[in-house]
């Protein structure tokens, strides 16, 4: 996790650091509705390294498939991208046109979906829906494979994800949960993606597939060297998979740390709730939950919104002050705001409130 440049001067020819696979910066995705906007994603900036394990961990609502649905460029009505820029290679994905971007889509950076389990076709045959997936995306100059070599490919694929040859011939239903998550991975990794966004991968599996699912992806990732955002909302889980764990809230990233750092030392009262309630083994402890609810993302309030929820003693003015994400220590960055930071004090030279 590196720091988010500010805009550049030219769109044109964004800048990127080498060790940077993905660069996310100011990025919003707004739902318009007849209720008034929410503001779903706002703002957020961070970056992907190469190779790096990201976790993106947040309570529902909180914006996270919002988010991976924007990167990917699939957000539909009355959804749209309300601004920022995705870098990746060197190109705004923002800025491509929908070809572009679909060629962009599997070959460079590809999506397991939210219930990806239930966004296969139901009535066609696992291998076939791989093959279309490669033919779809294959690269115009790349001669498409014959059927033979397809069926090799299907094949290696599958086995790459844990699954034996024959089920490439069966149809979604005859495939329990964690196969068909496996076949959407296998889906997402077909052309050898640098970039893999795997929402929520592991929910509705028992424990057991839950760990197996996750050593799959992390052996994925290894393979291909590739980078992996993936979206959560079970800290205790992503922290045994996660290099860098970014925490949302209401829309916003609220904090940003590499995972030890994040358990360790969470600065935001946010993150820090949210540790201290991932229940231990050999500590008989009353579970806290975080008192209060996430607000509604229509017409939120000015200033910091986890406010009426932190535990913090604070000034109310201080809770009408625009929080900003701030590097606090090389990769650690924390949304500071007298009303959600304890140490706030130690920090408040690094924010400019302008
Ligand atoms: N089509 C839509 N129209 C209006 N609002 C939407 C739409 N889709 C999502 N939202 C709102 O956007 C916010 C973020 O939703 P999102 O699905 O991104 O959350 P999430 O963090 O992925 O939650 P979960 O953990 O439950 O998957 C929510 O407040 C949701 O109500
Ligand atoms: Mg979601």
């Amino acid at each position: 996790m590196t720091t988010a440049t500010p805009e550049s001067e030219s769109p044109a020819a964004p800048e990127q650091n080498d060790d940077v696979a993905l660069q996310v910066e100011g990025f919003k995705v707004y739902y318009e509705t007849p209720r008034g906007t929410v503001r779903a994603v706002d703002d957020v900036s961070f970056s992907l390294k190469q190779g790096e394990r990201f976790a993106l961990v947040g309570e529902s609502g909180s914006g996270k498939s919002t988010l991976a649905m924007g990167l990917m460029r699939l957000t539909r009505p009355p959804g749209h991208i309300a601004g920022g820029r995705a870098v990746l290679k060197g190109q705004d994905l923002i800025s491509l046109s929908d070809e572009e971007m679909r060629q962009v889509r599997l070959r460079d950076m590809a999506l397991v979906p939210q219930g990806a389990m239930n966004s296969l076709n139901p009535v066609m045959r696992v291998g076939q829906q791989i093959s279309d997936g490669i033919i779809d995306h294959l690269p115009e100059d790349e001669p498409k494979p014959n059927k033979a070599e397809m069926r090799d490919r299907v094949v290696a694929l599958l086995d790459r994800v844990g699954l034996q040859p024959m089920v490439a011939r069966l149809f979604p239903h005859e495939l329990s949960g964690g196969m068909k998550q496996r076949v959407a991975m296998a889906i997402a990794i077909s052309l050898s993606p640098s970039v893999i966004i795997a929402d929520e991968p592991t929910s509705a599996l028992d424990v057991i597939v839950q760990r197996q699912i996750m050593q799959t992806l992390g052996r994925l990732q290894e393979g291909l060297n590739a980078s992996v955002l993936l979206v959560g909302h079970d800290m205790g889980l992503v922290a045994q998979f996660a290099d860098t764990v970014g925490v949302m809230y209401a829309g916003k990233l609220v904090e940003v740390a590499p995972v030890r750092t994040m358990f360790k030392n969470p600065l935001h009262a946010y993150p820090r709730l949210l540790i201290e309630s991932i229940p231990t083994l050999d500590e008989k402890k009353r579970l806290v939950g975080i008192p209060g609810m996430q607000p509604s993302l229509l017409n939120l309030p000015p200033g910091d919104v986890f406010a009426p929820r932190s535990p913090l003693k604070f000034e109310p003015e201080d809770a009408l002050v625009e929080p900003k994400l701030v590097e606090v220590e090389p990769g650690h960055w924390v949304q500071l705001s007298r009303a959600s930071v304890e140490d706030f004090d130690k920090y408040a030279h690094l924010v400019d409130y302008g």
